[in-house]
C-alpha cells in the first residue's frame, strides 16, 4: 500500500512511550491499550460470519498458525482511523484454549505489540512455532512462538525509510511478544523489502519475503531465527503490477482428481501484486513447483491466480497445519478499501475471507490447479430453509427477511446434461434481491458453450466508486465429479449481507465479492431454464448462525478480545466458538 501522506502527518504528531519488557516502544497516544476495544455488530452491511474488526481499518492477515487446537489470526490494524496508517501488526488476537474441537480464533485485543520507535510501522509478518528452540527463547517448553515481521519505517517528510525484518518471540502460545533485543534480524536499505513468512524446511527455517519494487521474492535459511542467510531470489514471475507483496511458500498435497488420494507433492507460492491487476487494484496469483529448501522452481511458466473477482488479497497459510494447508485472505482491494461505505455508516472497514482448505490437482482440460474448498460450514449452518433434489427447468424461491444474521449458504449442482444440448441460453441462476429497494446481486451459470459462472453485483447501489467493477466471471467451470462421470456444474456460495464468496466446481474455481446494497438483501431466487432434457438440479439453502450475536451483550456491543488465557475471559471474546470443526 503506498501511505496517504494526511495519515503520516497526523502519526509525526503522535507522542508517548511504553515500555514492553526492557524494549522501549512507541504508543500512539490514540490507541487504546490494555483495554478491548467494544463495538456493535448488527449493522447492515456488517458480515456475520466473516471477522471484521470492531472498528477502523483492518487489511492483511498476519501471523496465522495452529497450535493446540487453536487457530492464531492476527492482522494489519489501524484502530484510530477508518484508512490504512498507523499500522500494528501482531495484535494479539488468540484466545484461550477450547476444548474438544479445533476453533478459529479472531478477534480485536487488548493488548498489541507496538512499533519500536515513533516513525515506524509493523507491518505484516508471519508466526511458527518453535517446537525444538532452535532459537534459544524456550529453554523449558515445546510451545514456544516467534513472530518475524516487517519494520517500516518512514522519514519525517513522509517518504518511505528503510524496511527491516524483525522478530519477536512469545512464551505463552502468542497471547503477549517481546521483542528480540538484536532486532533486526535481516537489515536492508531499501523501502520496499518486506512481508516475510516463515516454514520449516528440514532441519532449517526458511523465508520468503518481497523485494516489492524489484518483482523479486527472496529466499533466506536460518538455523535459529536470528541469523539469516539469503539463499536465492525468485524473480519477474507472473504479474507484476507495480510491486510485489505478501509471498507465501507452503508444501501442499497432490490429489488424484478421481479418488482424492494423496499422490504426491509440491510446493506452492502464491504472491499478491498491486496496483496494477488486470481487474484493477490487487490481485494474488500462484506458482506451482518444488522447493528444495534454498530455492523454487516452478511446474510451468503458468501465471494461475487464487480467485475470479478482485476481492481477495495477502492471503496467508496457517503454519503448523498438517494435510491440506488452510488459508485466510484480506477480503478487500487497494483500488476502494479505505472508501467503501461500511467506515462512514458503521465505523469498520475491511473484513477478512472465509478460511479455505487447498490441495492441487490436474483438473481436466486447465491441467495444474489449487483446489481451494470452502472449509467446512456445517458447524455454522442455521435452518434448512429450501431443498430441492430435482428442480429441472423450475425455481426455488427463499424470503429469508427474517433470518437475523441475513447471511445464507447455498448449494447448487446440474448433472444429467448431454453439453451439446445445452444452448446459450441454458442458465442456472443465483439472484439475491432487495424487494424493498429493488436491488439484485446476480450469479450463475451458462452451461453453454464455454460454460462460464458469473457475478454481477451491478444490480446495488450501496457505493458508487469508478474503480467498484461489478462484473466477474469465469469460464470453463464443470467438472466431473457426477457419480456417473457426466459433466456436472457445483456452486457452493455465501452471502454474508456486505460479502459473497463463491466456490465453484467443488473450489477449482473460486470468487470473493465485496457488496454494498442500499438496502438489505432478502430474497434469493434460484432458478434453472432451458437446460436439455436429462438435466437434474439440485438446490439448498441454509440460514447461516452470526458468530458475533452470541458474543453480544444486552446492547447489542461486543468486547474485543483481552490477551489473558483464563478461560472465563476467553470465553467471553471468542469469536467463532464452537462453529468451525475441523
Ligand atoms: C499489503 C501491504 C503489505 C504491507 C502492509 C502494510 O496489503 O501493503 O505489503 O506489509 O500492507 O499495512
Amino acid at each position: 500500500m503506498q501511505f496517504p501522506s494526511s495519515l503520516l502527518l497526523s502519526v509525526a504528531a503522535f507522542a508517548g512511550a511504553a515500555a514492553a519488557q526492557g524494549v522501549s516502544t512507541y504508543v500512539n497516544p490514540a490507541v487504546p491499550t490494555g483495554t478491548p476495544i467494544a463495538a456493535n455488530y448488527t449493522g447492515p452491511l456488517r458480515p456475520q460470519v466473516h471477522y471484521s474488526p470492531p472498528k477502523g481499518f483492518m487489511n492483511d492477515p498476519n501471523g496465522m498458525f495452529y497450535l493446540n487446537g487453536v487457530f492464531h489470526l492476527y492482522y494489519q490494524y489501524n484502530p484510530t482511523g477508518l484508512g490504512a496508517g498507523n499500522q500494528l501488526t501482531l495484535v494479539n488476537s488468540a484466545l484461550g484454549p477450547c476444548d474438544e474441537q479445533r476453533r478459529l480464533h479472531v478477534g480485536e485485543p487488548a493488548d498489541r505489540a507496538v512499533p519500536p520507535e515513533e516513525r515506524q510501522y509493523v507491518f505484516s509478518g508471519s508466526v511458527v512455532v518453535d517446537a525444538n528452540n532452535t532459537s534459544g527463547f524456550f529453554p523449558n517448553q515445546n510451545n514456544g512462538v516467534v513472530a518475524v515481521f516487517t519494520l517500516a519505517r518512514y522519514n519525517e517528510d513522509g517518504s518511505g525509510g528503510p524496511q527491516t525484518q524483525a522478530i519477536a518471540y512469545s512464551h505463552d502460545e502468542g497471547y503477549t511478544f517481546q521483542y528480540y533485543d538484536r532486532n533486526p534480524v535481516i537489515n536492508s536499505t531499501s523501502s520496499h523489502f518486506r512481508d516475510p513468512k516463515v516454514i520449516r524446511h528440514g532441519d532449517a527455517w526458511a523465508m520468503v519475503v518481497a523485494y516489492a519494487q524489484e518483482f523479486a521474492v527472496g529466499i533466506f535459511t536460518s538455523p535459529d531465527l536470528k541469523q539469516w542467510t539469503w539463499a536465492s531470489n525468485f524473480t519477474n514471475h507472473g504479474l507484476l503490477g507495480a510491486q510485489y507483496e505478501c509471498p507465501n511458500i507452503v508444501k501442499m498435497p497432490v490429489r488424484d482428481r478421481d479418488s482424492g488420494a494423496v499422490v504426491d507433492e509440491k510446493y506452492v507460492i502464491t504472491l499478491s501484486a498491486q496496483p496494477g491487476a488486470p481487474l484493477g487494484g490487487s490481485v494474488t496469483q500462484y506458482f506451482i513447483g518444488d522447493f528444495n529448501g534454498t530455492h523454487f522452481s516452478t511446474v510451468d511458466a503458468a501465471t494461475r491466480l487464487t480467485d475470479f473477482a478482485k476481492d481477495n488479497y495477502a492471503a496467508q497459510f496457517f503454519y503448523g497445519v498438517e494435510g491440506n494447508p488452510i488459508s485466510m485472505g484480506w477480503a478487500s482491494n487497494w483500488q476502494y478499501a479505505q472508501q467503501v461505505p461500511t467506515g462512514n455508516n458503521e465505523g469498520w472497514r475491511s473484513a477478512m475471507t472465509l478460511p479455505r482448505v487447498s490441495y492441487l490437482t490436474k483438473a481436466p482440460r486447465i491441467g495444474w490447479t489449487m483446489v481451494d474448498e470452502i472449509y467446512d460450514p456445517k458447524p455454522i449452518l442455521g435452518d434448512s430453509l429450501a431443498s430441492k433434489t430435482d428442480m429441472g427447468n423450475g425455481s426455488v424461491t427463499v424470503d429469508y427477511a427474517d433470518v437475523a444474521s441475513g447471511a445464507l449458504y447455498v448449494e447448487a449442482n446440474v448433472t444429467g446434461i448431454d453439453v451439446a444440448k445445452a444452448t446459450s441460453f441454458s442458465t442456472l441462476n443465483l439472484t439475491f434481491a432487495s424487494p424493498a429497494s429493488g436491488e439484485a446481486l446476480r450469479s450463475g451459470f451458462y452451461l453453454g458453450g464455454d460454460n462460464p459462472f458469473f457475478v454481477d453485483r451491478g444490480g446495488l447501489r450501496g457505493f458508487d466508486n469508478v474503480f467498484f467493477t461489478d462484473k466477474f466471471s469465469v469460464t470453463d467451470v464443470y467438472y466431473d465429479g457426477a457419480a456417473d462421470k457426466s459433466a456436472a456444474w457445483r456452486v457452493q456460495a455465501v452471502l454474508d449481507r456486505s460479502l459473497y464468496e463463491v466456490f465453484v466446481g467443488g473450489g477449482r474455481h473460486a470468487g470473493t465479492v465485496l457488496l454494498y446494497p442500499s438496502q438489505p438483501l432478502t430474497l434469493l431466487t434460484v432458478a434453472a431454464r432451458d437446460l436439455p432434457p436429462g438435466a437434474r438440479v439440485s438446490v439448498a439453502v441454509w440460514a447461516l448462525k452470526s458468530t458475533w450475536a452470541g458474543l453480544a451483550d444486552e446492547q447489542g456491543t461486543v468486547v474485543g478480545n483481552v490477551t489473558t488465557k483464563a478461560p472465563s475471559a476467553a470465553k467471553r471474546h471468542m469469536v467463532y466458538e464452537g462453529e468451525f470443526s475441523a
